[in-house]
């Protein structure tokens, strides 16, 4: 079967064996692509071209970058600039000139030719002039790399698309750089670049194709796309864009979500540059929860209470504050726990809890469960944190070595304990789990984790972190669209990435 085509993505294909270059053009073109940039310099031998040509699927680029530019290119400049000329007659379809050589390395036939500027090291500060300079280069695309420094930097590139003479492509290197690679095709870039393997270490930040074409449907992307996203610190392997994008293209709204990473301490200055962008609402998550809160100009109640907010929706000039987590862990519980005795249906009211953790996660569920007149219990591993936690909501601390002796209807893990990699390890012993008893842990990686298993096991009514983390989402999009989400859609999409077979690193799956 063939897949969709691509036309907004150039997939980037580095290898050093011919064997592999093919073999990566051929299936890259099979998922859609429709232009494959060759980075030439990756190869280990003399690049020949009758192989790479030969059975060409759709339009080749050919690239061939030095080191300072982040390339490999191992050979001298004279070398280099004969290859690409070689590359201009020699039947590719797309030739890559940085700014430095376009001049002396003409136009040829029917060939298209990227005019390129990379910097590995900052934005610099003539960046308008470079570019300026570049329009006037004979490129077909002007395309800027600079490596970003603050999430603004991903403004600064993108005002160089929205308003170029000739097509441009601009964008920010490394970590900080989702959006600029993005939101570029909103404001009129031709296309972006995407690894077909990103395994493969191309360039810092570089998405994969995958991910472009099937996270973050970027063929779809036009100037009317309305922009949401999560702001965090890490975020690069977020859970978010994943189901928020998947709602968005499932209910057909021409929206995308993406990662913006903003270091602790500059959420306000963030909000205040981007506010250019008109972005319509903000995941929130560690570490900028509290500051969140204190930046909105309305908070609901939760937020209030809680002084956490992981939701800001555009209001007027500001934004509103919601925490979704906080209503989320009540709906969790609640859709999860038996009726009660005369067939009711149940309420936490009067219940006992013990709330294990004392983090952002224990915060919002503690006062959740506390508003809904349970009595709740609260222990950490560290007393002085389950103490003041405990002191702001107005319920019990309990020792971390007591735990075990608490007897309660309900039992929440909210700390880390048994997330991947750790996932032999749970917060409690088994021989605490009695059949009857609820239990929720807000960990969902993995979804089963041992304690999860252990109460199963036991007889107890279980509630996993999917069904938390989807409908905290869930409401986000509520809030965001004004429309119900599926739960079992984005539990589909979120278990499917959360396979055995999608699981990566730790920090790769943080919210
Ligand atoms: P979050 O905001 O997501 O809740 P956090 O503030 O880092 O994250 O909280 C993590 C929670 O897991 C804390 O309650 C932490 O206990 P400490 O306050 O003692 O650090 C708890 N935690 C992490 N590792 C733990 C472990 N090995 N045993 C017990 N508790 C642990």
């Amino acid at each position: 079967m063939t897949a969709s085509p691509s036309e907004r993505i150039c997939v980037v294909v580095g290898r050093t064996r011919h064997k592999m270059v093919q073999a990566e053009i051929k299936e890259a073109a099979r998922r859609g692509a429709r232009l494959i940039e060759v980075r030439l310099d990756f190869l280990a031998k003399a690049p020949d071209f009758k192989r790479l040509l030969a059975d060409k699927p759709c339009a080749l680029m050919a690239t061939v970058r030095r080191p300072p530019d982040g390339g490999r290119w191992g050979g001298t400049e004279a070398a280099r600039q004969t290859l690409l000329r070689q590359a201009v007659v020699g039947g590719f379809d797309w030739v890559d000139v940085e700014t430095d050589v376009a001049d002396v390395i003409r136009r040829f036939g029917r060939v298209k030719r990227v005019v390129s500027y990379h910097n590995m090291h900052e934005v610099p500060g003539n960046l308008e002039k470079i570019h300026e300079r570049m329009c006037a280069q004979d490129a077909d695309v002007v395309k800027l790399a600079v490596r970003a420094q603050q999430p603004e930097d991903n403004l600064r590139v993108l005002r160089l698309v929205k308003d170029a003479p000739t097509p441009t492509i601009a964008f920010c290197m490394g970590d900080l750089s989702m959006p600029s690679r993005i939101l570029g095709l909103k404001y009129g870039s031709p296309f972006t670049y995407g690894a077909f393997n990103p395994e493969r270490g191309i360039a810092p930040g570089l998405p994969s194709f995958d991910e472009l074409k099937h996270i973050y449907h970027v063929d779809s992307i036009t100037a009317d796309t309305q922009i949401y996203g999560v702001i965090g610190d890490p975020v690069a392997h977020s859970l978010s864009p994943l189901i928020h994008n998947a709602m968005f293209h499932s209910q057909r709204l021409n929206a995308v979500y993406v990662p913006f990473r903003v270091p602790r301490g500059q959420l306000e200055g963030f909000l205040k540059h981007f506010d250019a962008f008109g972005v319509r609402g903000y995941s929130v998550t560690i570490p900028h929860k509290e500051q969140a809160a204190v930046l909105a100009d309305m908070r609901e109640a939760s937020v209030t209470l809680t002084q956490a907010a992981n939701t800001l929706l555009r209001l007027g000039g500001g934004f509103a504050a919601y925490n979704t987590d906080y209503t989320a862990a009540i709906q969790s519980l609640l859709a999860n726990m038996p009726p009660g005795a005369d067939g009711a249906p149940p309420t936490l009211s009067s219940r006992v809890a013990l709330v294990l953790g004392a983090g952002g996660a224990a915060r919002a569920v503690a006062h959740a469960l506390h508003r809904e007149g349970a009595m709740v219990n609260i222990s950490n591993r560290t007393p002085e944190r389950a103490q003041r936690l405990a002191e702001e909501v107005g319920c019990r601390a309990i020792d971390w070595a007591a735990r075990h002796s608490v007897l309660c209807d309900i039992l929440v893990n909210c700390t880390s304990v048994g997330m991947h990699p750790n996932v032999d390890e749970t917060p409690l012993h088994h021989s605490f789990l009695k059949p009857g008893l609820v239990v929720m842990d807000i960990v969902y990686t993995p979804e089963t984790t041992l304690l999860i298993r252990e109460a199963r096991g036991r007889g107890c009514h279980v509630v996993t972190g999917v069904d938390m983390f989807v409908r905290q989402a869930a409401a986000q999009f509520k809030l965001f669209i004004g429309r119900e989400a599926s739960l079992e859609y984005m539990r589909t999409v979120l278990r499917r990435a959360l396979s055995p077979v999608s699981l990566k690193g730790p920090e790769e799956l943080r919210k």
